[in-house]
């Protein structure tokens, strides 16, 4: 199992978009196992886009981040970082395949709604940098046995 970190952007909770990308995310299958609204400091907003320091957006992100509150995710389940990333779609919303949460909800480049771990190191990281010990729950969830196939000992 893989726990992905995803932050609903400000525009995405501004727009009343939440609901509506949460619900992709169960309905693919995913487990949510931490959420959380903040409003992101920007000492916070700069340790978690810190490679991105120096580059001609960088400012530009750090502000729109901090703007308004977030919803901060922590998205459990097998390949969740990658299938998370897939359905999130290309960083920018005009160039998102329709389909992806990015392609359907909007247009802009920068407000692009949705943030989502791309390695599992960056995951552990930013998983540690916005949920404190004991915020991610790993709660036994009733309906597992029909979201994946465990009838070869494992899940699949
Ligand atoms: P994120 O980190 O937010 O999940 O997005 P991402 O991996 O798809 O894209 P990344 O390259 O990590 O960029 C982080 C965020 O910076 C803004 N950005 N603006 N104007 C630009 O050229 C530009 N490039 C990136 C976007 O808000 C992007 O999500
Ligand atoms: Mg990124």
């Amino acid at each position: 199992m893989e726990t992905t970190l995803i932050i609903l952007k400000p525009d995405a909770v501004q727009r009343g978009l939440m609901g509506a990308i949460i619900s992709r995310f169960e309905q693919k299958g995913l487990q949510i196992v931490g959420a959380k609204l903040t409003q992101i400091s920007p000492q916070l907003a700069a340790t978690h886009y810190e490679s991105h320091k120096g580059k001609p957006f960088y400012d530009g992100l750090v502000k729109f981040m901090t703007s308004s509150p977030v919803l901060v995710l922590a998205v459990r389940g097998i390949g969740a970082i990658t299938i998370a990333r897939g359905m999130m779609g290309a960083t920018f919303g005009s160039k998102a395949a329709p389909g992806t949460i990015r392609g359907d909800f909007g247009v802009s480049n920068s407000f692009n709604l949705i943030h989502g771990s791309d390695s599992p190191e960056a995951a552990e990281r930013e998983l540690r940098l916005f949920f404190a010990a004991g915020e991610v729950i790993g709660w036994p969830r009733h309906g597992d046995a029909w979201v994946y196939d465990h009838s070869g000992g494992k899940p699949e």
